[in-house]
C-alpha cells in the first residue's frame, strides 16, 4: 500500500485517519503483515513529516510493516507539482520519488521471499 497525504494540524488528515480506523475494524485484520509506504508534502518547510510519523505510529497497532527509507517529504510542494496535469514538475523531486518507489518495490519483494 502506498499512502500519499498532506499534513493537517501537525498530524494525519481526519479523513485519512477515519479510513484507517474503519478498515482496521474489518475481521481479517487487512493491514497485518502488509508493507506500507508513506509519502507527503506541504507548501511549508517541514513537509508533512509529523503526519508521516503519526501514521507510522498508527501502523504499529495495525501490525503493518512501515517502509522507512528513503523518506519522501516534499517541502514547497506547491512549486514542484502541476495538479492539473497530475505531474511532478521539479526534476530532483521526481528523481527522489522514483528512488523511493524503487526501494519500496525491493522491500516488498524481500518481504515476499
Ligand atoms: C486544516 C488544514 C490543516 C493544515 N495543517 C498543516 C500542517 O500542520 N502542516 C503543514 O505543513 N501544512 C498544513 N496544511 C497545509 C496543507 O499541507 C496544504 O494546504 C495542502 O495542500 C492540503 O491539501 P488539501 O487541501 O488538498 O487536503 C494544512 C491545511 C489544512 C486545510
Amino acid at each position: 500500500m502506498i499512502v500519499v497525504s498532506p499534513e493537517y494540524n501537525y498530524s494525519i488528515p481526519g479523513t485519512l485517519k477515519n479510513a484507517f480506523d474503519w478498515l482496521s475494524r474489518l475481521p481479517d485484520a487487512p493491514f497485518a503483515g502488509k508493507p506500507v509506504s508513506i509519502l507527503g508534502g506541504s507548501p511549508g518547510p517541514v513537509a508533512g513529516a509529523r503526519m508521516q510519523y503519526h501514521l507510522r505510529q498508527v501502523l504499529v497497532f495495525l501490525d503493518a510493516i512501515a517502509f522507512t527509507k528513503p523518506e519522501v517529504m516534499i517541502g514547497s510542494i506547491n512549486t514542484k507539482v502541476d495538479v492539473t496535469a497530475n505531474t511532478i514538475t521539479d526534476e530532483s523531486t521526481r528523481q527522489f520519488v522514483a528512488a523511493h518507489l524503487k526501494a519500496f518495490e525491493l522491500f516488498v519483494r524481500r518481504l515476499r521471499q
